[in-house]
């Protein structure tokens, strides 16, 4: 700015970008999947278990907030279909704040895969069927063992989507665009001329927090209530 209190030409504008709950809900998960790969290493499959059903609460509640949540978060501003991705591809499609259309896909199959993931776990049965998933009852011996192998395998698909993530970022961080500092802090520096839409009240987490938990409890007891 200016003596006068007028922005110049040269005045980076930064506004809040990523709310608190996308924000916590990212860490989170990003905490727990090394936990979860840690704990079902060295057989504290207990752990592994409690690890699993939180990551279950934590993308049952991406889902809703990717519905009820702030424009950033929500499915159907950074799910682009083909002619935004090819406009983006081109180098044509207009500034934005959020993920661009191909960030979009990718937290898209992240999140799909961790599902599928953490949907396996549920049904899975361990060698010595002492310490299976809370839904392996819906399931035979056999059954249950050939879906430990595909959540076995399916794992490194996802290591595999992490690393294209981090690579992703670091090859922004390298051409001197910081996307991590936003993800914690909630702020990034936006393009002049647009103007980001306000972010969702935070009450709203709330109840999308209640759901989410009771889901995630009720299936971590294998639907049985009592
Ligand atoms: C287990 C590891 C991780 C997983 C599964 C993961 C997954 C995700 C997902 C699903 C999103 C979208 C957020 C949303 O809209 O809800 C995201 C965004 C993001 N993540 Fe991660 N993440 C992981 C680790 C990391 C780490 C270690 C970093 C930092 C070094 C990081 C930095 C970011 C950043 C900067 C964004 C925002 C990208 C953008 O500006 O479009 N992530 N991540
Ligand atoms: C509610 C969620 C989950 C449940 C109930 C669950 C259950 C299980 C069970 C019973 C096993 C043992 C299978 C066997 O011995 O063959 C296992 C192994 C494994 N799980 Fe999960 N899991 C869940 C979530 C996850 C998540 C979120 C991840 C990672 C992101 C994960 C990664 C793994 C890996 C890598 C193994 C194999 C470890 C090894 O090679 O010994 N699981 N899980």
């Amino acid at each position: 700015m200016d003596d006068t209190g007028a922005r110049g030409p040269q005045t980076r504008v930064f506004a809040k970008v990523w709310d608190i709950p996308t924000r916590a809900t990212h860490w989170l998960i990003a905490l727990l999947i090394p936990l979860s790969w840690w704990a079902a290493k060295s057989d504290h499959l207990p752990w592994h278990r409690l690890s699993g059903y939180t990551i279950l609460g934590l993308l049952v509640f991406r889902l809703i907030w990717g519905f009820a949540g702030s424009p950033t978060a929500q499915f159907r501003q950074f799910l682009a279909g083909p002619r935004g991705i090819a406009a983006y591809l081109r180098g044509a499609s207009p500034a934005r704040v959020g993920h661009n259309p191909l960030g979009g896909w990718s937290v898209f199959a992240m999140l799909s895969v961790l599902a599928t993931q953490v949907g396996l776990g549920l049904f899975s049965i361990d060698e010595d069927s002492l310490e299976p998933g809370p839904l392996s009852n819906f399931v035979s011996f056999d059954t249950g063992r050939a879906i430990a192998h595909l959540h076995h395998r399916l794992f490194w698909v996802l290591v595999a989507l992490i690393a294209l993530h981090l690579t992703a970022i670091a090859a922004y961080g390298w051409r001197k665009k910081n996307l991590v500092r936003p993800m914690i802090t909630g702020s990034a520096e936006v393009e002049p001329g647009v103007t980001p839409p306000p972010l969702a009240p935070l009450w709203r987490a709330l109840p999308a927090a209640f759901v989410a938990a009771a889901a995630a409890w009720v299936v971590a007891h294998g639907f049985k209530l009592v």
